[in-house]
């Protein structure tokens, strides 16, 4: 049986030379080679993130732990945490800050808006300063794009150090760390990095290692960044075991997406995205995403009148198409089209394909629609 176009907005198909890396021989975890990798990842993550000196952790785990990884390791118990939330990732943030003890403040946009920055500000003028505020870049539940630039503004205005989640942009969406002032950017591997899952990547400012250095002892042991410090700046040591397929993979990913460039990266991204909108958009699919704020990566969109998501999404499976459905609020009501990676022009015509062959519709109108960004895209 060959394997369907992955375009929910989880795990991303991977690149043919990407799986052929984690084919070859297995590394130890403790040689030169591996060591390379790590620098060599660091090297790449500083990139996308867009940091000169950020420490760049990469460790076996998922973009969750990478979070936890970020509150536990840069505030107290007890310690305000401001969470920006435009849906259930941002939420996330809260349920992780509301376990590790945190005193948690959660400004929530409305489903598919954007958090106004003035929200912050307000939050950080009704009580003690907040030690901590998050923001996601991307919700991949509600498809906003975050105002980062202006949350992270008015977070820094009242002295927090600012938690980044670009699982759902890194490497997809421009991240400017350090011009924004933005202590921690924290990712997975399996969206805009190309790889399978399983790798927990952060990269931390100086200030927010300060923080960790102030805060002494925390209640984590594998998530507590000051034991991996020595290994991410030396990575021949050993705290725990070096994931070290995923991280040689990375750096064939991290060849690809710099010999593509950042900027047209981007770009590309943008164009699939306004394709694929236009496309879904003839067959009857608009966006429940405010449109100032329609991400580059996914698209969240409403199905039509009298259409039940649920058999769109299996009649889009049956045809070699994974979708997802919408999650909290939106749920039941439409569909995610994840559209990150290494997705071009090929996979959109095959995704409006097969949306219109489960629709009972012709595809004409919608290709030709998605042409308009595309090019090529004409039946
Ligand atoms: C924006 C965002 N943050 C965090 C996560 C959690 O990542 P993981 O599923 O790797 O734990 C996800 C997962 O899709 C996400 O989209």
């Amino acid at each position: 049986m060959t394997e369907p176009l992955l375009m929910i907005p989880g795990p991303v198909p991977v690149r043919e030379d990407v799986l052929q890396a984690l084919a070859e021989p297995v590394r130890s975890h403790t040689s030169a080679e591996n060591a390379a990798a790590v620098r060599r990842a660091q090297r790449g993550i500083r990139g996308l993130v867009g940091s000169e000196a950020a420490l760049v952790h990469v460790f076996a785990g998922s973009g969750t732990l990478a979070m936890e990884v970020a509150l536990v390791n840069h505030a107290r118990p007890g310690d305000r945490v401001v969470v920006c939330s435009e849906g259930f990732f941002g939420d996330r943030f809260a349920e992780i800050g509301t376990a590790l003890g945190n005193d948690v403040v959660p400004l929530r946009s409305g489903w598919g808006r954007r958090l106004d920055p003035e929200e912050v500000r307000r939050a950080c003028a009704a009580g003690p300063a907040p030690a901590l505020v998050t923001v996601t870049h991307v919700d991949t539940s509600t498809g906003v794009l975050a105002d980062v630039a202006g949350l992270v503004a008015a977070a820094r205005e009242c002295g927090a150090l600012v938690v980044l989640d670009g699982v759902c942009a890194t490497g997809a969406v421009e991240e400017s760390m350090d011009a924004w002032g933005v202590d921690v950017v924290i990712t997975g591997a399996q969206k805009g990095l190309g790889l399978p899952p399983g790798l927990t990547v952060a990269a931390v400012s100086e200030r927010a290692r300060e923080r960790r250095a102030e805060l002494g002892s925390i209640a984590a042991y594998y998530a507590d960044l000051r034991r991996w410090e020595p290994v991410m700046e030396e990575p021949t040591r050993y705290f725990s075991t070096h994931a070290t397929s995923l991280v040689r993979a990375l750096g064939v990913s991290l060849d690809a997406i710099e010999a593509e460039g950042l900027g047209p990266r981007f770009e590309r991204h943008r164009r699939v995205a306004a394709g694929l909108r236009a496309g879904m958009a003839a067959l009857g699919l608009t966006p429940l995403t405010e449109a100032a704020a329609l991400a580059p990566t996914l698209s969240v969109l409403a199905v039509p009148e009298g259409v039940a998501e649920a058999d769109l999404r299996a009649g889009m499976a049956a045809r070699g198409v994974l979708v997802a459905g919408c999650l909290g609020a939106f749920a039941g009501r439409g569909i995610r089209v994840g559209h990150l990676g290494n997705v071009g022009a090929a996979e959109v015509e095959q995704t409006l394909r097969a949306a219109a062959s489960a629709l009972g519709t012709d595809p004409a109108a919608a290709l030709e629609a998605a042409g308009a960004d595309l090019g090529a895209l004409t039946a």
